[in-house]
């Protein structure tokens, strides 16, 4: 398979994890999700995360989104420390920056399709109109502008998947993350929407972390680490 051959020999890290830990407190139990993650994450590299269930991957990439604080250690995003950010910065991170793929989608129910994809402009500040007209431009680009005023639950389950694909990259984030995309699809159209991924990384030199089974990783990813224990390992 085809990779970025021309990606310089040592990119410059987007994101660099160091001892990253974080414990969730559960009653009196203490959760260790994540222990002592290092991690750099090269510029337009394309990265799958594999291992148990209950291991920390979701943890993982809510903690590198933005979405959860670590316990310990630092995250950098493109050389600034994710704990310094203020409320404005971390919510423009999440933002422009970070884009989000969900297994199970997470789309509106009551929006049409094209609104759902249109949501992340809206909430940037675009107008409507400008916003919508972007979102088709999204629909064509992932296959899907015969589904443009459907709702969620009148298209497949790839469907609302390369929905959500376009909706996490409206605001062209410099990173894109996956937590297992495939994992509610039959095998046609987890190849689809992984074809996608692989098509969107490679022309938009898009940053990607996915967390995924092993199979698919090895066939689509840069690099596969593995998670075991809330450790990363290469
Ligand atoms: N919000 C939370 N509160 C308490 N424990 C959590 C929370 N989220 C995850 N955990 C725990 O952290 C560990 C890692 O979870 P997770 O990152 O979801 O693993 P994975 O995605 O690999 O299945 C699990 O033991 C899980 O139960
Ligand atoms: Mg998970």
């Amino acid at each position: 398979m085809q990779k970025n051959k021309d990606v310089p020999v040592q990119p410059q890290s987007l994101i660099i994890l160091r001892g990253v830990t974080k414990i969730y407190h559960q009653g009196l139990e203490e959760v260790k999700a994540l222990r002592d993650v290092d991690l750099k994450i090269a510029d337009g590299e394309f990265v799958a995360v594999t291992g148990k269930s209950g291991c920390g991957k979701s943890t993982l990439l809510h903690v590198i989104g933005g979405l959860e604080n670590v316990s310990a250690g630092s995250i950098q995003f493109q050389g600034r420390d994710l704990s310094r950010f203020d409320d404005v910065q971390l919510t423009r991170y999440r933002r422009d920056q970070v884009g989000i793929v969900f297994q199970s989608f997470n789309l509106m129910p009551l929006l049409t399709i094209v609104e759902n994809v249109a949501l992340p402009q809206i909430l940037r500040g675009t107008p409507s109109h400008e916003a919508l007209r972007l979102a088709g431009e999204w629909l064509r680009r992932v296959n899907l502008t015969h589904r443009r005023n459907h709702k969620p639950h009148q298209v497949s389950g790839g469907e609302m998947q390369r929905a959500a694909i376009a909706r996490a990259l409206i605001n062209r984030p410099a990173l894109l993350l996956a937590d297992e995309p495939t994992g509610n699809l039959d095998s046609t159209h987890a190849a689809q929407v992984l074809q996608l991924f692989a098509e969107l990384h490679r022309q938009e030199r898009l940053t990607v972390v996915m967390v995924t089974h092993a199979l698919e990783a090895a066939q689509f990813a840069d690099r596969t680490l593995k998670m075991q224990d809330g450790r990363l390992h290469p």
